[in-house]
């Protein structure tokens, strides 16, 4: 179906597209729902509601939270959220995956230290003493994608035509080799104890959007120990999370934020059928899920696609550098059924759902039909969270949402980050953004 801008007065009108389009989506009034208290390997959030990682990309050289980023993390916390999800933090420095992404090694401990302390500090000046959301920090290499200077330096698991054809750089891309990868996952284990020691809850180890670890995941046609089979496309994952388990010890959360779908054709594509990459073959990312399970893993974080081929699988969007081959509201159904699907099979696993901020104040509606319906048990927001902090208290507090403090899908904060600019919301928090906008894109 084509695409279509978002246009609807009331929950009614959202449920007749629905209905137009013959896409599925499970909507509730019931707000209550999200009151709802989730246990997490002994820690327990307040609520169902988590913000996603979302990189400002306001760090300083070496790495560290800066001023805005310390502002973005206390409007986060003073919004209310029950888990806070803090965006990708670069293990090594040339896996950034632009100038300015957080990066955390033995120099800059303290100030992740504060970091965590804004973060606990503003939520409990907001809401008492009792309050304690769950932080858990992303901790990723960028691959293919890693910009550590101003261009792209491409670190890659193999060679792939559908996304060397939109970026050409495939001469200067470095294939990790297997003996880097080992290495790699002892800077894994090295930046979860920095993670550990600077009093977060958990570590995510990232495998989502096409980055090295999720590309790993597709190499169908590396050789080596790190690709070709099933066993050998997982390696990488599993063998950080086995170690990074065992020097971390059992108090403190191991999750990972993975796509179960990349809709880029097979074989260059995880999740995605052999013949149709727009349909989704969940056979593997459940085998995988599976195994994490095995190991303790207890928190996923499930997304699809990647912001750098396919945005409109990543986030539905209204406004962004293409107008998307389908209709934003099969975009979500995509994202809320595949996701249901994991955790209809996984119903132990805490998963955030991903795909709500399209929907304006009607996402809290999604939000409560997704927990009703079990398809999730957090309810993640991205591109809100930057526009609209404050979404969570209007939720619990007023059993509703502000359509004018709603972001507008209108891709404004992903140009910013595209062109290695500082980055948030450019429409509901323009003092601070609107300027950034203007002097990077004019
Ligand atoms: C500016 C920007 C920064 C992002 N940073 C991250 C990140 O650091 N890690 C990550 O896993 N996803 C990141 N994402 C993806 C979001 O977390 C989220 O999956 C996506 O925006 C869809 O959710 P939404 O519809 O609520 O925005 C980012 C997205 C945007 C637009």
């Amino acid at each position: 179906m084509e695409h279509k801008e978002f246009n609807y007065r009331n929950l009614e009108d959202l449920k007749k597209e629905c209905e137009r389009l013959g896409v599925r989506l499970n909507f509730s009034t019931n707000m209550k729902l999200f009151e709802r208290k989730v246990n997490i390997n002994g820690l327990v959030t307040p609520n169902s509601i988590a913000f996603h990682p979302m990189e400002g990309c306001d760090g300083t050289k070496e790495g560290s939270p800066a001023e805005l980023t310390m502002r973005r993390y206390q409007r986060f916390a003073k919004g209310g959220p029950g888990l806070i999800w803090v965006e990708a933090v670069a293990v090594v420095r040339e896996g950034r995956a632009n100038p300015k992404q957080l990066w955390i090694h033995k120099e800059n401990i303290e100030e992740f230290k504060k970091l965590h302390k804004t973060i606990i500090s503003s939520a409990q000046e907001e809401f008492g003493q009792n309050f304690r959301p769950v932080t858990i920090v992303q901790l990723t290499h960028s691959g293919r994608f890693s910009k550590p200077n101003n261009d792209f330096e491409p670190i890659i698991a193999h060679q792939d035509p559908y996304i060397n054809a939109r970026y050409k750089n495939e001469n200067i891309a470095h294939i990790i080799t297997d003996e880097e990868l080992e290495q790699l996952e002892d800077q894994f284990v090295e930046a979860a104890l920095l993670v550990k020691e600077a009093g977060f809850d958990g570590v995510d180890i990232k495998a989502c959007h096409r980055y090295l670890s999720s590309e790993l995941l597709s190499a169908f046609d590396r050789q080596g120990k790190y690709g070709g089979s099933f066993e050998g496309r997982t390696r990488f994952i599993i063998n950080t999370i086995d170690k990074v388990k065992k020097a971390v010890g059992e108090d403190f959360i191991i999750a990972s934020r993975m796509n179960i779908y990349d809709g880029i054709q097979y074989p260059y594509g995880w999740g995605v059928d052999k013949d149709n990459p727009l349909i989704a073959d969940f056979t593997e990312p459940k085998k995988l899920i599976s195994m994490l399970y095995d190991r303790g893993v207890r928190l996923l974080n499930l997304t699809m696609g990647t912001p750098y081929y396919n945005p409109h699988v990543n986030r539905p969007y209204d406004k962004g550098g293409y107008v998307p081959p389908e209709h934003p509201l099969e975009g979500i159904s995509r994202l809320m059924n595949g996701i249901g699907t994991m955790q209809k099979e996984f119903s132990n696993m805490v998963i955030v759902g991903t795909g709500f901020s399209y929907l304006r104040e009607f996402s809290a509606n999604l939000g409560a039909g997704v927990l009703e319906n079990s398809q999730a048990t957090l309810i993640g927001y991205g591109r809100a969270a930057f526009a609209y902090p404050d979404l969570v208290k209007d939720i619990l507090i007023k059993g509703q949402m502000d359509r004018r403090k709603c972001c507008i899908t209108c891709g404004k904060c992903s140009e910013i980050m595209r062109v290695n600019g500082t980055t948030g919301c450019v429409i509901k928090d323009a003092k601070i953004y609107g300027p950034i906008y203007r002097e990077y894109i004019g």
